[in-house]
């Protein structure tokens, strides 16, 4: 952490990719202690507002080199965390293609289905970890219009078979006024996942009656707000101080990244992740700015004549 009166050096330090090319990555605020403590001060990928790292003392590269490889060390958590549901998307619809093409009597449109799934996939899991790399390197990433009803509609349409085991009620309570932000549709279809999972882990976890999340979208002045809450035990007073620090878990099996990485997401997007008061349960809001469509804009979704997608894309706000 940088202290009062130390000489500061900037976050962009080039770093080595397993590719073997060298880009730049945003280094964390401070070096040693465990990866923890490092990461919870402030990790490359969960925090936009620390901008400066104390420099070696008398340059020593070993400190510069330990505060790469914790950056290196996060993204590879934050890919490893993020790839995990679409790598198993894609087993699952691989193996069923194999199961149409295998039949007696080969059912190949079936078949043809089944791997449009996997190819769509496979391309968000490439999204998804350029995404991430964007975020690590603190660089700007494309943006377009993206609808907030289609993609939580994409989004719970995707987990309804678990809440169906899971007897978890989903209360949806969208808006008519088709809500519109500037940004990554998969980065914010990432946040909804990672919200959602955390309420269905937490209701699997420890049972209630009549198990129930409730999804809520709305304008809020200049901003689209989206509210996650659910009536499982609430999240522990033990862990709420670091919530939204990376490694920060209370499950066996967590590894205690999602909220990290959503919250820096929503701060990449100019908006912001916080979990919010609440009798029962756990209830989360996430914020982004709302974009308010201007003449000559096109709709969401809508293809140019050139191919490209939409609005003129932007860098989101940093
Ligand atoms: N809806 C919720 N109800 C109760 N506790 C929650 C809820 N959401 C988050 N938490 C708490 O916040 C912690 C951090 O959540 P986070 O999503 O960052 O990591 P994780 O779920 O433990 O692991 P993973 O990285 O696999 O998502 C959780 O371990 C849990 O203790
Ligand atoms: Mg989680």
């Amino acid at each position: 952490m940088l202290t009062a009166g130390e000489p500061s050096i900037g976050l962009e330090e080039a770093v080595p990719l397993p590719d073997h090319r060298s880009t730049s990555a945003v280094a964390p605020p401070a070096v040693g202690g465990s990866p923890r403590e490092r990461a919870g001060a402030g990790g490359a990928l969960a925090n936009h507002e620390s901008n400066t790292i104390s420099p070696a003392p008398c340059g020593d590269q070993r400190d510069l080199r330990a505060a790469r490889l914790a950056v290196m060390g996060e993204l590879a958590s934050s890919i490893i965390h993020e790839i995990n549901q679409p790598l198993s998307a894609i087993v699952a619809s691989a193996e069923a293609a194999k199961r149409w093409i295998e039949r007696d009597r080969p059912v190949l449109a079936e078949a043809s289905a089944m791997l449009d799934d996997v190819i769509s996939e496979v391309s968000r899991v490439a999204d998804i970890v350029t995404g991430l790399r964007a975020l690590a390197r603190n660089q700007e990433a494309d943006a377009t219009l993206v609808e907030m009803n289609s993609i939580i509609e994409e989004v719970t349409a995707a987990l309804r078979p678990e809440l169906a085991r899971l007897s978890i009620r989903l209360e949806l309570s969208l808006c008519s006024d088709g809500l519109v932000v500037l940004g990554s549709r998969v980065q914010i279809q990432q946040v909804l996942v990672n919200l959602l999972r955390n309420s269905i882990e937490a209701i699997r976890d420890e049972p209630v009656a009549a198990p129930a999340i409730s999804l809520t979208l709305q304008p809020s002045g200049t901003s689209v707000v989206c509210t996650i809450a659910d009536n499982g035990p609430g999240v522990a007073p033990s862990i709420k101080g670091m919530l939204f620090e990376p490694l920060a878990t209370s499950k066996s099996d967590g590894m205690g990244m999602g909220l990290a990485i959503s919250r820096s997401i929503a701060s990449s997007h100019g908006g912001a992740l916080d979990l919010l008061p609440t009798p029962t349960g756990a209830k989360f809001r996430l914020t982004i700015p709302r974009h308010i469509a201007v003449a000559g804009d096109r709709q969401p979704g809508q293809v140019s004549s050139e191919g490209a997608l939409m609005a003129s894309p932007r860098p989101l706000a940093k």
